[in-house]
């Protein structure tokens, strides 16, 4: 039985829209155009309300039996999951078959960390090569029904690849926003071959979020940032994924990184609901790891404050998590305390060397993505994740989405942007403490053969 009308039909039961605020609690159905609550402002939750005969034992089956079928709704790995999702079983989605992403060992990873094992959930195997994908399906579906005209963001680069794909797909309009200038070009080429309108923006990300804001006041225009709800709706059900692939073991740790704090937001609704569900009897830890420079969520948490500070320059060359003030923190707070986990920040040095201990795993990612293992790498020096615990940690951005950094890494040419502290440039440069560099040699077999040498010598004993 569905509570309300204003539960609107879904795959599993009903669903609507409700302000996180709990003193506020607005409800507003599916089909309202709505970013933030319109009477407090508060952030917007979509509420699922499973049918009292929801059986979490046929739910498993059915998912399990989808993962051999090739039906576009059972081969993406977040339509798979749909009675998670607000939609109506019907509905026609807008899909590149995103998700399925892998689950990989990570005994080198581990090492580092001095964890006795460790898995690495690589969501930059997703089609456009970031976890973006997993909210977009949803949230340009979402702008199909609402008969929207434009789609539109504000990105570090990933949620405008995504989008510009989708919205491709969807042959709808897509304008993205970018900070002229912190953006890979990797990235920047994507949005432009899937024919988006890049707009360059004099400012960081912080600006570029704001400007699109109000740019979304105009009813045709719908954004698809990650405050909105249908984004989060999407990439939750990487929590479903995830457990499916362990048998529904639950992991004790699960650590992401954080910029907007949208994938913290979203893991940790998805692995409440499915609690809540009764697929898992118990809530898997969940922490966040920012950079260095860009951490005023994980600042909050060394502070007495239960309030956000932003950060109005931030600094980083992750520039995916260059984001002084993230738009879902509150979302992402609930989730963090909710499982017990907690929220911290780890230096360029750390994330950069992270990053190429998981390379030398034969698995690429972003800088962005390398704060998990180094930030696991603090939590298990400090005692907070005991080596023998069950870790998962959620890679986001794929190898190739950065290259510039990681030519950079390996020929130590990675300087910090940290002008301001008084450094030299010297003292701002990166060690490539796993660095990899490429040796030039004459076309001759001995030349060759003595490259290879000196190669195996230069890296014995490494990682
Ligand atoms: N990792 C990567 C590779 C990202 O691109 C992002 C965010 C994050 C982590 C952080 O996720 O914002 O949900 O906390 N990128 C956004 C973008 C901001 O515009 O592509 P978050």
């Amino acid at each position: 039985m569905i509570e309300t009308e204003r539960f609107q039909k879904t795959a599993l039961g009903g669903a609507e829209q409700r302000c996180i605020d709990p003193a506020c609690g607005a409800r507003f159905g599916l089909n309202e155009r709505l970013y933030v609550c319109p009477s407090c402002g508060g952030l917007l939750d979509v509420v699922l309300k499973a049918a009292n005969d929801t059986d979490p034992r046929t739910l498993r089956a059915v998912w399990t039996s989808r993962l051999a079928s090739f039906d576009p709704h059972d081969r993406s790995g977040v339509w798979r999951y749909r009675e998670l999702l607000p939609f109506a079983g019907d509905t026609p989605i807008v899909t590149l078959a995103e998700g399925n992403t892998p689950l990989y060992d990570a005994p080198v990873s581990a090492a580092y960390c001095e964890l006795d094992g460790l898995t690495l959930k690589h969501q930059g195997c997703n089609p456009t090569g970031s976890f973006k994908d997993t909210g977009m399906t949803t949230a340009v579906t979402q702008a199909l029904i609402l008969r929207a005209r434009t789609v539109v963001c504000a990105s570090t680069g990933n949620t405008a690849a995504s989008l510009a794909a989708y919205a491709a797909r969807a042959h709808l309009q897509c304008a993205i926003l970018v900070p002229r200038g912190q953006i890979s070009h990797n990235k920047l080429a994507q949005s432009l071959d899937y024919g988006a309108a890049v707009l360059e923006l004099d400012g960081n990300f912080d600006d570029a979020m704001r400007v699109i804001r109000e740019l979304a006041e105009d009813e045709s225009i719908y954004l698809v940032n990650s405050i909105n709800p249908f984004r989060i709706e999407g990439q939750k059900t990487v929590a479903a994924e995830l457990l499916q692939q362990r048998d529904w073991r639950v992991p004790d740790h699960v650590v992401v990184p954080g910029g907007n704090l949208g994938n913290s937001s979203a893991l940790g609704k998805g692995f409440k609901e499915l609690k809540d569900l009764g697929l898992i009897d118990r809530l898997p830890r969940l922490s966040v790891v920012q950079a260095e420079g860009a951490a005023p969520f994980a600042s909050l948490f060394g502070s007495e404050s239960d309030v956000l500070t932003p950060i109005e320059h931030p600094q980083t060359l992750a520039t995916a998590i260059k984001i002084g003030a993230p738009v879902s923190w509150q979302k992402a707070l609930r989730a963090v305390l909710e499982s017990g986990g907690t929220a911290l920040s780890v230096s360029e040095q750390e994330m950069a060397d992270a990053k190429a201990v998981i390379g030398r795993e034969g698995i690429g990612c972003e800088p962005a993505s390398a704060t998990t293992v180094a930030g696991l790498k603090q939590l298990v020096a400090s005692g907070v994740i005991r080596s023998d615990e069950d870790v998962v940690a959620v890679l986001t951005g794929h190898i190739l989405k950065d290259t510039d950094y990681a030519i950079k890494y390996h020929q130590e040419e990675l300087y910090t942007h940290d002008r301001t502290s008084g450094k030299t440039k010297e003292e701002r440069r990166l060690t490539g403490t796993y660095s990899n560099p490429p040796a030039r040699v004459k076309a001759t077999k001995a030349a060759i053969v003595e490259g290879l040498r000196r190669h195996e010598q230069e890296h014995s004993g490494e990682a």
